[in-house]
């Protein structure tokens, strides 16, 4: 950038007299101008120290690091670091980041690198060509050196360590294909505090499996187990050999929903085994019956299939609507219904959310006919 000066502005090129005259420079401005000279260069070198700046929530990290980690190439890890290499807000196992996409689409994504790397976010994202567009966007646009925008780190998945906040004995970890993003840091703990855990991987293929090299250093502690070699795993695969009491058992699990519905269901009456998941697809729809949503913008209507969400049928309409986790908790999706009665079904509004009106159309739906919405 050009300086232009102006002919009134006054340059300072060294301290000023001192204003008794008795000096040549001004003893107390010298004294500042050293101190300020030593300070700024430090307080860049300082950077690592530092906490990066968060602005209503929001940071601007650098994308530092693109690597594919399936051999199929459609996973790919993205590492995120400050401009500044500032230290970033901590995380612990199972937390994710929101990402604000260009297109101004938001996406949740699992941390899956290390904890204990205060500089670094690492993010792995399985393209999806029939999905909402978000996966395929940072497939296609995000490069090293770009800037990206994120919230969080927030953590709906957090893991209890026995000892530490849990009775388990035992950890067990279940993963399939991308749903390994949110478990790997939680097996690095789990090995670093010699705890005894155990891991069962599946996926289609052993090429569609991710960060396979990044987990041998675990040897047999992790078994990999893929569809086309051995069948869909059965619930007592994925949880391995299991006591008939006291099972001393804690199961993390993050898959798509019938792997986690069949786990739910085998170990439903098993009080000693606590089971914690994460889902990376919407819940199935329980009880659904068919209803309308009216858009008070322009009186068009949509019919919700019984088996589909309100933000699904919605969005056959109005394709820009709003969403990310697609299960109740980030309020990305949230409307406000002008008449109708809403049976709600997320965990996130509070009542006087609800009082209000509003509703999250990918989990809740209609205990009337019809809703009319603020669209
Ligand atoms: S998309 Fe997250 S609450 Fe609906």
């Amino acid at each position: 950038m050009n300086h232009v000066r102006h002919p009134h502005e006054t340059v300072l090129d060294s301290e000023p007299p001192h204003l008794m005259g008795r000096w040549k420079r001004d003893p107390l401005m010298r004294a500042l101008t050293g101190i300020g000279n030593i300070w700024f260069p430090l307080w860049g070198s300082l950077a690592p120290l530092r906490e990066t700046r968060v602005d209503n929530g929001i940071q601007v990290l650098d994308v530092v690091r693109r690597e594919v980690v399936a051999r199929d190439e459609n996973v790919i890890a993205l590492t995120f670091a400050a401009p500044d290499g500032s230290v970033l807000p901590q995380w612990n196992a199972g937390a994710h980041l929101d990402l604000l996409l260009p297109s101004g689409r938001m996406r949740e994504y699992s941390l899956c690198g290390d904890p204990g790397d205060r500089t670094t976010y690492r993010i792995a994202v399985r393209r999806i060509p029939n999905g909402g567009g978000g996966s395929v966007e940072v497939h296609d646009t995000l490069r090293v050196g770009d800037q990206i925008r994120i919230k969080g780190p927030r953590n709906a998945f957090p893991l209890a360590l026995p000892g530490y906040g849990s009775r388990a004995q035992r950890l067990r970890f279940v993963a399939a294909g991308i749903g390994i993003t949110p478990i790997l840091p939680m097996v690095a703990i789990a090995d670093r505090m010699g705890l005894d855990w155990s891991m069962i991987y599946t996926g289609r293929s052993l090429d569609s499996i991710p960060f396979r090299e990044e987990l041998a250093r675990f040897g047999d502690k992790v078994e990999i187990r893929t569809d086309d070699e051995h069948g869909l795993p059965t619930a007592e695969d994925l949880t391995g050999p299991v006591p008939e009491q006291d099972a001393g058992l804690t199961l993390y699990c993050c898959g798509p929903t019938p792997m986690l519905e069949s786990l739910r269901t085998h170990l439903v009456d098993r009080r000693d085994i606590e089971l914690h998941y994460e889902r990376f697809s919407p819940p199935p729809i329980v009880d659904g019956t068919e209803f309308t949503i009216s858009l008070a913008s322009t009186g068009e209507s949509v019919t919700v299939a019984a088996d589909e969400s309100a933000l699904t049928a919605l969005r056959r309409v109005r394709p820009e609507t709003p969403y990310s986790c697609q299960q109740g908790f980030c309020g990305t999706c949230r409307l406000h219904v002008s008449a109708g009665s809403v049976d709600h079904r997320d965990g996130s509004l509070t009542e006087p959310e609800r009082d209000a009106g509003y509703f999250l159309p990918c989990v809740s739906r209609c205990r009337s006919d019809g809703l009319t919405v603020d669209v």
